[in-house]
């Protein structure tokens, strides 16, 4: 019988691996245990943005061998590879993080208007301290100022799909990063 599953995954048009799965695992593995040393006796909160965030947050929670908890906000900003230019926060947290240790945990930072908006948003119910810990940076792509303490890669500033990352919805469940064919787009 044929897995419809596995088909559907080969349809996507990849013109280029920008990072293979073992490349993203070890460093996931380097940030989590870098978080775990950082935040040991702390009891972080991780604070993913969704959908693209989901993929990374998994991976980096079983990464950080520490006590930790994971909150999601649904947020949007993007429409298929452009920026909307405005961000809407479609599902808050639902948790108090007064006085707690924050790691915003991002798939990818662009122009920085997501980061720079949902970083305020969190700012104004003080938390004890706050990072983002960003996957990737296109750093070349930036129009807001905004720190990212933990970046995963630097990457060029081309579209990129693939461990959580989508392209109209798609591709976000390929394990790895990768580059559509202009075809596609
Ligand atoms: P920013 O507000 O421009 O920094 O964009 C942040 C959000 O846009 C990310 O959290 C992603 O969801 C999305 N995004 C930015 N660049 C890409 C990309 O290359 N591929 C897929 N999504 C992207």
């Amino acid at each position: 019988m044929r897995n419809k599953g596995i088909d559907s995954v080969d349809e996507y048009k990849i013109a280029r691996v920008l990072l293979t799965e073992a490349q993203i695992r070890d460093r996931i593995q380097e940030m989590g245990a870098a978080l775990a040393d950082r935040y040991r006796g702390k009891n972080p909160i991780l604070v993913t943005l969704l959908k693209g965030g989901f993929i990374f947050l998994a991976d980096l929670s079983r990464a950080m061998r520490i006590p930790h908890e994971v909150e999601f906000m649904l947020v949007r900003s993007y429409e298929g590879e452009s920026s909307t230019g405005s961000v809407q926060i479609m599902q808050d947290l639902k948790q108090n993080i007064e006085g707690r240790h924050v790691i915003l945990v991002e798939d990818i930072v662009d122009t920085g208007l997501t980061l720079a908006y949902i970083r305020e948003h969190l700012i104004l119910r003080h938390p004890a301290s706050l990072i983002v810990c960003s996957l990737l940076d296109k750093e070349a792509a930036r129009t807001e100022e905004v720190d990212v303490e933990m970046v995963g890669f630097r990457i060029e500033n081309e579209f990129v799909v693939g461990f959580g990352l989508d392209y109209n919805q798609l591709y976000r469940n390929l394990p790895y990063l990768a580059v559509i064919d202009p075809g596609q787009t």
